[in-house]
């Protein structure tokens, strides 16, 4: 049976959020007055002009910089309202980052990059390296498990990244141009392997691009220009996936 969960909270509801840089002497407003909600399991893409404001509303729903006005509710709880402490255990356990440039550690190999995050969270060993195998596996690594992030690609690398993201089990994944460093063919393999992970797991993604062409991934598309959002678009309910499936966007 197909349920309708529209009545629960959103995950994400941002309220008039407004993040001002103070240079010396001048102000520089990178967010003005923004607002939106995000449902469970949503696909949200952000996109915008250079400088319009995509990392900095990824940032301050990360809780890694703090807005100058306005809130951030997650699941119901305004983070601004957090001490450092709960701060901590929300990065921890409810959200994961995928950066452009990977943020591999370079000396360990994909596994520990892997596990290196799970021992955050997990104390037995064995826990630990079975679900680095999984979430790794899932992306397509199972072969390269072993290898230091200088003998794989830059999608495989990605890949990785994407892995250690999942492994912690969030339910809000924030990905910042993904595809930055990729090219057109391997960016779109990238993205499309997130759609299908976050759809599987039903987890709300919020990923930043630049590529209008990987529009088609997106539930919705929030466009910035100048710190305000100057479009908010939901996709077809219906979509058709790749394999030609049916799937409803709305039921989650
Ligand atoms: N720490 C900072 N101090 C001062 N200004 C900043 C800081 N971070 C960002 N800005 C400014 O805020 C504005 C928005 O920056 P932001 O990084 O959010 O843009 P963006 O949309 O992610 O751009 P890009 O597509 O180039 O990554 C820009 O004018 C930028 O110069
Ligand atoms: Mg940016």
């Amino acid at each position: 049976m197909i349920s309708h969960h529209k009545e629960l909270n959103s995950v994400i509801k941002i309220s008039n959020l407004s993040k001002h840089y103070k240079l010396v002497d001048l102000s520089i407003s990178a967010l003005e007055n923004v607002s939106f909600t995000v449902e469970l399991g949503e696909i949200v893409f952000i996109m915008g002009p250079s400088g319009s404001g995509k990392t900095t509303l990824i940032n301050l729903i990360g809780g890694i910089d703090n807005p100058t006005g306005g809130s951030i509710e997650i699941l119901g709880e305004d983070i601004a309202q957090y001490s450092d402490k709960e701060l901590t255990l929300y990065r921890k356990k409810r959200l994961a980052f995928v950066f452009q440039f990977y943020s591999l550690i370079p000396t360990l190999t994909a596994r520990e990059n892997v596990e290196l995050v799970l021992e955050l969270t997990l104390r037995k060993r064995k826990d630990i390296s079975k679900l680095a195998e999984e979430q790794l596996t899932l992306v397509g690594l199972e072969n390269r498990m072993d290898n230091f992030p200088f003998q794989l690609s830059g999608g495989e690398r990605q890949r990785v990244a994407i892995a250690r993201a999942l492994a912690k089990s969030p339910d809000i994944l924030l990905i910042d141009e993904p595809t930055g460093q990729l090219d057109q063919k391997t960016g779109d393999n990238i993205v499309s392997l997130i759609q299908k992970i976050a759809k599987e797991k039903k987890k709300t993604v919020l990923l930043v691009t630049h590529d209008q062409e990987l529009e088609c991934y997106a539930d919705r598309v929030i466009t910035l220009r100048s710190g305000k959002i100057i479009s908010d678009e939901s996709k077809s309910l219906l979509t058709q996936n790749d394999d030609g499936r049916i799937s409803n966007a709305a039921n989650i």
